[in-house]
């Protein structure tokens, strides 16, 4: 591989490691606890890895999006404490980004320690790749291990800045992810090849369908993102999730692929409800009736049925973003289905993004059953798409 790795390193014993990890892990609005801890865990082996090489260890992390703030509710305080729980060793978690006190921690550390910084987005420097900020967090490491995948497609001081700075290296789950999907970038992939697309991220997907036009054999469009398409084929959403304001983009798309025979596949017919709970009174009907006062939650049962069928003669499939609000029980058989037909397939299976790992974890259904479920959601989805990624092109040796 063409990427610096732990293996590089000559001699961690003694040496200030600075780890990018990607801890933006789901967090309860109302209990403030970690939902889905997976972004954690994987970030374990190089942690111990480092931790066992006699390395001190400063971990940095950003946690949603403050927007230069410190924002009370995502501190990395209780992510700190599940990583110790999970290291059975302690952590020292400081509650500043960059400081004199952070200097004077840092530099007393003894070999095998670890601390937290905090988010790093409370800094608007940090999102901006500030080269003084960059330099200064540099200053307290000798060396930067680039793990966080989830956010290489952001160009931000402690994605890629360090590496100005600091001789740069993948971690072990970087090189995971790198190794796994490129099996599928670079590696012919089995044909057909599904892509399937989900979720409320509407904006940056469109965007990335428009890499895969050419490349992918079938589309599968669900979640908030099919009513884009289905807004801009003259269907009525209702107050549905949709981006109005994409309806041209979606237009081109739809042209692209009905040149395709097959290629598009939108929702049928689709599962409703006047408001999203658990309680909801769900109707299922024909897309082209959505009731008055009523949205669209969930693909319905013959479009759940169409995707599985398309799923079951994929040489290759990639998921990016659940196909309904699987959250709630009267909306999570869209993906439920969609999720168990990858599952039982031969198929090389690629699943990215958050919400998509969640719901199948959700859904207990046994992560061995597919190919490779990635840390990344966008990151993944980019990668895939054949674009540099920022946070890895730091790392190649070619540049070096
Ligand atoms: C993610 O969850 O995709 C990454 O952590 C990046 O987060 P961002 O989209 O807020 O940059």
């Amino acid at each position: 591989m063409d990427i610096r790795t732990l293996k590089d390193i000559e001699n961690l014993e003694g040496k200030k490691v600075l780890l990018r990890v990607d801890f933006n892990v789901p967090i309860n609005k109302t209990t403030g606890e970690i939902e889905d801890d997976t972004r954690i865990v994987e970030s374990l082996p190089t942690i111990k890895f480092l931790s066992e090489k006699g390395a001190k260890i400063i971990i940095i992390s950003h946690l949603g999006r403050p927007d230069g703030e410190v924002k009370d509710g995502l501190r990395l305080t209780k992510i700190g404490e599940h990583l110790s729980k999970l290291l059975s060793k302690p952590i020292k978690k400081l509650d500043e980004v960059l400081s004199e006190n952070i200097k004077a921690e840092t530099g007393k550390m003894q070999n095998g320690e670890i601390i937290l910084l905090e988010n790093m987005r409370f800094r608007k420097e940090e999102e901006e790749c500030e080269p003084n900020f960059t330099k200064e967090l540099a200053s307290l490491g000798e060396i930067f291990i680039n793990d966080a995948f989830g956010t290489a497609h952001r160009r931000h001081a402690s994605t890629a800045g360090l590496a100005d700075f600091l001789p740069a290296y993948a971690g072990l789950l970087m090189e995971k992810e790198i190794t796994e999907l490129s099996k599928v970038l670079n590696e012919t992939p089995a044909k057909p090849i599904t892509m399937i697309f989900g979720g409320a991220k509407i904006d940056t997907k469109i965007g990335i369908i428009q890499h895969f036009l050419d490349k992918a054999d079938y589309f599968l469009i669900g979640g908030g993102l099919a009513n884009t398409f289905l807004f801009a084929k003259g269907i009525n959403v209702g107050d549905s999730l949709c981006e109005k304001d994409k309806v041209d983009v979606a237009k081109q798309i739809i042209e692209k692929l009905n040149s395709k025979e097959g290629a598009l596949n939108l929702p049928t017919d689709a599962i409703v409800a006047k408001e999203l709970s658990n309680e909801a009174q769900a109707e299922e009907v024909a897309i082209e009736s959505l009731p008055e006062g009523m949205k669209i939650f969930d693909i319905g049962q013959k479009t759940a049925e169409n995707f599985s069928e398309i799923i079951k003669k994929s040489g290759t499939v990639i998921w990016n973003g659940p196909v309904g609000v699987y959250e709630f029980k009267p909306f999570m058989n869209g993906t439920k289905q969609v999720a168990e037909a990858i599952a039982d397939s031969e198929c090389i299976s690629i699943i990215g993004g958050g919400d998509t790992a969640d719901s199948v974890k959700k859904l207990g259904i046994p992560p061995e059953k597919f190919t490779h479920i990635s840390t990344g959601g966008g990151a993944c989805i980019e990668f895939l798409s054949g674009d540099k990624l920022p946070g890895i092109e730091i790392l190649r040796k070619t540049q070096a």
